[in-house]
């Protein structure tokens, strides 16, 4: 301990040194046994310093001659300021509220974390070879089977797996594709919507247009004078509003980028969870044109850390892709996409969302029931019987940003419409709120709504 605590500080003194210029250059340093007397150390700590020193390039040797301080460019500082401590307020969110009105969070009290370690563990034995190599770009192809079959019976997504691509993350997955692509697409966003998805699209560079929506979902019109390369849409269950888009604008859609030789990428987020109705088939299911991109995520289903979601491509997109990312490297995890396939396969996956469909059932039913209870006509609930939120609007005075801080200094954690609109919501006495109902606990209900309640009726 002692040698190497020595050895440390030898080192470290004359790297400072060094830097500091107190030595010049290619001036010699001590022989080993002269520093080693004057520092009472052993000379084996001391070359220990100096061979640390030469490693990082510090200094030199001369056959038979010693060590010698190499030439360095004194390092330039600019701004003392940037080398003091971090300051730590900054733009970290606080992640540790009271009660969750979150639409982002899922339920995790109920994951089966022992079946799902079984799983990696069995994954790791069973995929010991492809666990050892760079993973394929597309990610393993057991998953993109298991992946292919799921979706065939749950959203009617009929496709070979070699279509299927496997990333951490909707947005990682777009990057990618979009690699394809000439760097300057017109992309058209639902507004109100995915506000994280159109960050991303502004930060590749992209045109972004933003299109209204009606009763049916994103506005056809809006399209058709616009003439985008790309419509990114959420039809199952608009995000944020919850609207199932109607057969007729799908069919609408469909034609329109057929006629036009454009594409419809379909971020299909959260449509397992339906309460009443069956689910509604997806808009690649009715496509017949090869029209459409499909993304799916495992975010909603099991936990947004996970971190898997996947891409389908059209046939025809898939040679330009294939090309575009033959040298890239995936960014999945193996182990948990190998595992994932365990546990889909299974039929671990289907047990548990089914039991979260449960879950989730009655506390939405509870919540919609506590809510309209408190608030009585004060609020109307736009309540698409789908997905993990529903849109509240309340009657009131105060401001987007009243409500927002209120809700924050309550430790509860709330979002607004606004922050999934393009432009600031034009000023009325009626605020929409984005009420998520995965995380909160049941026994939580009653007194989150209390809360929620007060930051009404103060001033
Ligand atoms: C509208 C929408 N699209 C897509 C996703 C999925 O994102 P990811 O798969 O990157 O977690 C989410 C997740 O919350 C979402 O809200």
């Amino acid at each position: 301990m002692e040698h190497s605590y020595k050895y440390r500080e030898i080192y470290l003194k004359l790297k400072q040194d060094i830097l500091s210029q107190q030595y010049s250059s290619h001036q010699k340093l001590p022989s080993k046994r002269q520093l080693a007397n004057d520092q009472n150390v052993s000379i084996n700590t001391v070359k220990n310093a100096y061979e640390q020193l030469f490693a990082e390039g510090y200094i030199y040797t001369k056959e038979r001659q010693g060590y010698f301080v190499e030439a360095l460019n004194q390092l330039i500082i600019q701004d003392e300021q940037i080398t003091q401590p971090l300051n730590t307020q900054s733009i970290e969110l606080n992640s540790t509220f009271q009660y969750s009105f979150s639409h982002m969070t899922t339920d995790i009290t109920e994951f089966p974390i022992d079946v799902w370690s079984k799983h990696v563990k069995e994954a790791y034995y069973q995929f010991k070879n492809e666990m050892s190599e760079i993973p394929p770009f597309k990610g393993p192809f057991e998953l993109r089977q298991s992946i292919a079959q799921l979706i065939s019976y749950k959203r009617g997504v009929v496709c070979r797996p070699e279509q299927i691509i496997i990333g951490s993350g909707t947005g990682n997955l777009l990057s990618t594709l979009f690699q394809t692509f000439a760097s300057h697409q017109k992309i058209a966003i639902e507004n109100p919507g995915y506000s994280r998805m159109r960050q991303l699209f502004i930060s590749m560079g992209q045109e972004i247009i933003n299109v209204p929506l009606d009763k049916k979902g994103l506005s056809v019109n809006h399209i058709k004078s616009n003439q985008p390369d790309f419509i990114v849409t959420t039809p199952s269950h608009q995000f944020p509003t919850g609207t199932i888009m109607p057969i007729s604008r799908r069919i609408e859609l469909l034609n329109w980028v057929t006629e036009h030789n454009k594409f419809i990428i379909e971020d299909d987020y959260d449509s397992e969870y339906k309460y009443g109705t069956d689910n509604i088939p997806s808009l690649y299911s009715l496509d017949k044109n090869d029209r459409v991109i499909y993304l799916g995520t495992f975010s909603k289903t099991l936990m947004p850390s996970l971190r898997i979601s996947y891409m389908i491509l059209p046939q025809q997109l898939l040679y330009p892709f294939d090309l575009a990312t033959h040298t890239s490297i995936t960014d999945l995890s193996s182990i948990n996409a190998y595992a994932l396939h365990l546990f889909i396969k299974s039929g671990n996956y289907e047990k548990y969302i089914r039991k979260m469909h449960h879950i989730y059932s009655e506390k939405r039913e509870c919540l919609l029931k506590t809510l309209k209870k408190s608030f009585k006509e004060d609020i109307s609930i736009y309540d698409m019987k789908a997905g993990l939120h529903f849109l509240l609007n309340i009657k009131t005075n105060h401001s987007y940003g009243t409500i927002e801080q209120k809700a924050s200094e309550k430790n509860i954690e709330l979002y607004t419409l606004r922050r999934f609109m393009v432009d600031e919501p034009p000023e009325s006495n009626q605020k929409t709120l984005i009420i998520g109902f995965a995380k909160i606990k049941l026994e939580d209900i009653e007194p989150a709504v209390l809360k929620l309640k007060e930051i009404f009726n103060e001033d």
